[in-house]
């Protein structure tokens, strides 16, 4: 962790209080920013590297009108193979660096029938069935508790804030709880009747890691999800990978016109 920090302070001069992980499409966002200076995670002591196709790994240090932030563009999966301990580094990274904010940002299958694809989703809470955790092993108590609490996980506050955001731009968003499967494969149509059953809303293949980590750091978490397709079973059609990106991409410029305007008033 020294050396990557190391490295990362001899690149940068900046001190972003705000981190954002883009998921999957979100890609796009990142040409917004400002006075960018680009760190590919190949050349960061320690960092992992993302290998699924569509995550195009660099951290992204600059400005977003005017405010500092870094962004992640890719990130690390569990079901790629790596250690929950690598799915979080790049978290341990930001905090590090002394991020106070994440904005975390996925792309998810609707559970919750009022949903439909291309709708965009502030996270209020989250459901972990997978029995993994990143804080499982040994404590370190000059970072965290060793038993957390996940009272307003994702913050109200920023809640709200995305809200207003949201209304400025006349954009309708959705809410609700995120179910974390591992993956790779997409959910049995039982596993979506299940989720819906214990109050999930959207199922995903990331974010509770980072999002358990921040917590565990003590940075205010913000997460949302892009609907990029109904989960299985839901509709009567097969889920297909090619078509999630692109639904994905084509809700891009609306999600990044969103971040812009959270960031603005975080
Ligand atoms: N399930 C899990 N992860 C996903 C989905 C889904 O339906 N769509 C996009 N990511």
């Amino acid at each position: 962790m020294n050396e990557t920090i190391e490295y990362i302070r001899s690149k940068i001069k900046i001190t972003p209080k705000i981190g954002i992980v883009l998921g999957s499409g979100l890609g796009d966002f990142a040409d917004k920013i400002e006075d960018k200076i680009e760190l590919a995670y190949k050349d960061i002591p320690n960092f992992p590297i993302s290998t699924v196709s569509g995550h195009d790994g660099k951290l992204i240090f600059g400005k977003i009108n005017g405010k500092d932030i870094v962004a992640m563009k890719g990130r690390i999966h569990f079901y790629e193979g790596y250690d929950m301990k690598d799915v979080v580094f790049p978290i341990k990274v930001l905090a590090e660096i002394g991020i106070e904010n994440l904005i975390v940002t996925n792309a998810a299958g609707g559970i919750n029938t009022d949903f439909k694809a291309g709708d965009l989703m502030l996270i209020t809470d989250h459901i972990n069935i997978t029995g993994r955790n990143p804080l499982i092993g040994p404590n370190d108590d000059t970072k965290g508790p060793r038993f957390l609490d996940m009272t307003n996980c994702y913050d109200k506050d920023l809640i709200s804030r995305a809200e207003d955001a949201a209304s400025k731009l006349n954009l309708k968003l959705q809410k609700g709880v995120y179910i974390y499967f591992t993956g790779p494969n997409y959910e049995t149509a039982a596993e979506i009747r299940m989720a819906r059953a214990i109050g999930a809303d959207a199922a995903g293949m990331s974010t509770v890691p980072e999002v358990i980590v921040a917590r565990h750091r003590g940075i205010k978490v913000l997460g949302i999800s892009t609907i990029t397709n109904m989960g299985t079973g839901v509709l009567d059609k097969p889920l297909d990978h090619a078509e999630v990106v692109q639904v994905g991409k084509e809700v891009a410029g609306k999600f990044s016109d969103l971040l812009t305007n959270i960031i603005e008033v975080i």
